[in-house]
């Protein structure tokens, strides 16, 4: 598959764009092919003609459990190499050729670009806020990264932005979204076309990949429309929907006005979709469900649960939530609360 990223008339493809810098805003396009050809094996690359520039050195993402409990469907994206969805996107998200990158990231993110980036050679420099939780950041360490703090992740953007190397932050990376984009692939392959997905958003890659993976179904005839997707923001940190309150712990949700802000709204209206916020009470209370169902998953993760239990026989059937991030990495939410 061909890719580029597209600002105004121009397309740059991944090497043209990282020469740049990567720290130019565009929209992803591509060219998907007439139909879906998955290849063999059980990772992202079984969608080798569906992607673009592939990473290959480490573990590869993908192929993740799809599981059943209380009567919707969890998609067990924890389970990634590194414990996150992110993992996808940071597959297809690095510059061809090593380089220094630069990331900006509550945890996840940077521990993904980390394990791929220096499985190819990167040398990666991850800047987060000071209060990022303990076991990440270690983790970040542990994997070879260079870390950076800042004040919260709003001031971590800017710091990285600010910093030499190439950026290659999922806020603006549009080859981020190729990989996210394999989620819906691997659920159709299950046999499941969801009626609706609940989404936790933060600067919205998770939902803008599952919006073109839905879309590519869609153009291949696979699918007849997109399931709905219901974005859950943490209350209070929300100016892409207005939605007020209080909530702290969910750490990957905290960005009041991501830059695809625009194109977040456009897709989940056309998807007949809407939002809904989150508050620590009801993460907690998603979190100790999830625990007894077997989902060792961190807060963040938390808050799509939340929202699925409140909306369950409400919304759409099939229910799919991707469980996006591992507990193993936020365990003293558990101990602490
Ligand atoms: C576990 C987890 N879930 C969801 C999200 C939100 O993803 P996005 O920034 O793609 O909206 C994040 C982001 O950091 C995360 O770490």
């Amino acid at each position: 598959m061909r890719c580029w990223a597209k600002l105004g008339g121009t397309r740059l493809g991944p090497e043209e764009y990282f020469a740049q810098g990567g720290r130019i805003l565009a929209r992803l396009e591509y060219d998907v092919g007439d139909e879906f050809l998955p290849l063999g094996g059980r990772g992202i690359s079984r969608y080798a003609m569906h992607i673009c520039n592939a990473g290959s050195a480490a573990p590869e993402p993908g192929g993740t459990p799809l599981v059943e409990a209380g009567g919707m469907l969890f998609k067990l994206e924890y389970l990634n190499p590194s414990g996150s969805f992110k993992d996808r996107g940071a597959f297809t998200g690095l510059p061809p050729t090593p380089s220094d990158v630069v990331v900006d990231s509550s945890g996840n993110a940077g521990i993904s670009f980390t394990l791929y980036g220096r499985a190819a050679g990167h040398r990666v420099t991850v800047y987060t806020p000071r209060g990022v939780s303990e076991g990440k950041r270690r983790l970040l360490e542990l994997l070879g990264a260079e870390v950076v703090f800042a004040r919260d992740r709003e001031e971590a953007h800017r710091m990285a932005l600010a910093a030499g190397g190439v950026y290659v932050g999922h806020w603006l990376n549009p080859f981020f979204l190729v990989g996210v984009r394999t989620i819906a692939y691997e659920v159709y392959e299950e046999g499941v076309v969801p009626g609706s997905v609940i989404v936790p958003v933060g600067s919205g890659s998770l939902l803008l990949g599952l919006y073109m993976g839905f879309r590519d179904l869609m153009e291949w005839g696979l699918v007849d429309d997109l399931p709905r997707l219901i974005a859950v923001r943490a209350a209070g940190h929300d100016e892409l929907f207005g939605i007020g309150g209080h909530c702290t712990l969910a750490e990957g949700l905290m960005i009041p006005s991501p830059p695809r802000g625009p194109e977040i709204r456009r897709a989940v209206r056309e998807s007949g979709g809407w939002a809904e916020g989150v508050e620590d009470e009801d993460i907690l209370k998603a979190l100790k469900w999830s625990l007894k169902k077997g989902f060792i998953i961190e807060p963040t993760s938390a808050s799509a649960v939340a929202v699925a239990l409140r909306l369950r026989d409400r919304v759409e059937e099939p229910v799919l939530v991707p469980l996006t991030g591992s507990g193993l990495k936020r365990s003293e939410t558990f101990l602490n609360k």
